[in-house]
């Protein structure tokens, strides 16, 4: 969903402020500009979420810039959970490399869409909805995802309400939760940067 490109492209020079449609274009160009190796290196996931992403946008890949779109490396331990989040400026597809991925979105309504899919199998998440992943395999799982923006953000729900720099007052957070502060300050320990 981002704007038309008006030439055949304009690889991103990140080292100059970006301006409302990305990145200005760099001068000199190479074949190695339009290549990016990222999204096959074997990622960590031992870490709480049990999941790690590795991005090719338009800040890791900047060949992408002007190009309207992006894609991630998803690797999943098992049990992983990629947690609920939502891109504000892209829609997602996604497609199971490996393992058995339970993967779901919501709806404005607070209609939960959802299904265990497998290795090649393909999801579409609409854009901006709240979405996740979670492992249910036995072993690892991976995916690759898709969006139609070369920078489609992520707000990912847990951290942007627990986790925000400066924190969100906890007279927001426990009336917005219904509870208390004992259990809001719980949930900002966790996610405290
Ligand atoms: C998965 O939801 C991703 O954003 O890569
Ligand atoms: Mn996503």
């Amino acid at each position: 969903s981002d704007s038309d490109p008006l030439q055949d492209f304009c690889v991103g020079d990140l080292k100059a402020s970006p301006s409302l449609n990305g990145f200005p274009c760099k001068s000199s160009v190479s074949a190695s500009d339009f290549f990016f190796s990222g999204l096959g290196i074997p990622l960590n996931t031992s870490n709480r979420n049990g999941v790690a992403v590795a991005p090719a946008n338009v800040l890791t890949f900047p060949g992408l810039n002007t190009l309207g779109l992006s894609m991630n490396n998803v690797e999943f331990a098992p049990g992983g959970v990629n947690p609920p989040h939502s891109h504000p400026r892209a829609t997602e597809a996604g497609v199971v490399i490996e393992g058995s991925v339970f993967v779901g979105f919501l709806t404005t309504n607070n209609t939960l869409f959802s299904k265990v899919i497998h290795a090649g199998e393909m999801f579409v998440v609409p854009r901006g909805l709240v979405h996740f992943q979670w492992n249910v395999g036995k072993g690892k799982a991976r995916l690759i995802t898709s969006f139609n923006s070369q920078l489609p953000g992520s707000a990912v729900l847990p951290s942007t309400l627990f986790g925000s720099m400066p924190e969100i007052p906890n007279a927001v957070l426990t009336k917005t939760f219904r509870t208390d502060d004992a259990a809001v300050n719980n949930l900002k320990s966790k996610f405290a940067v």
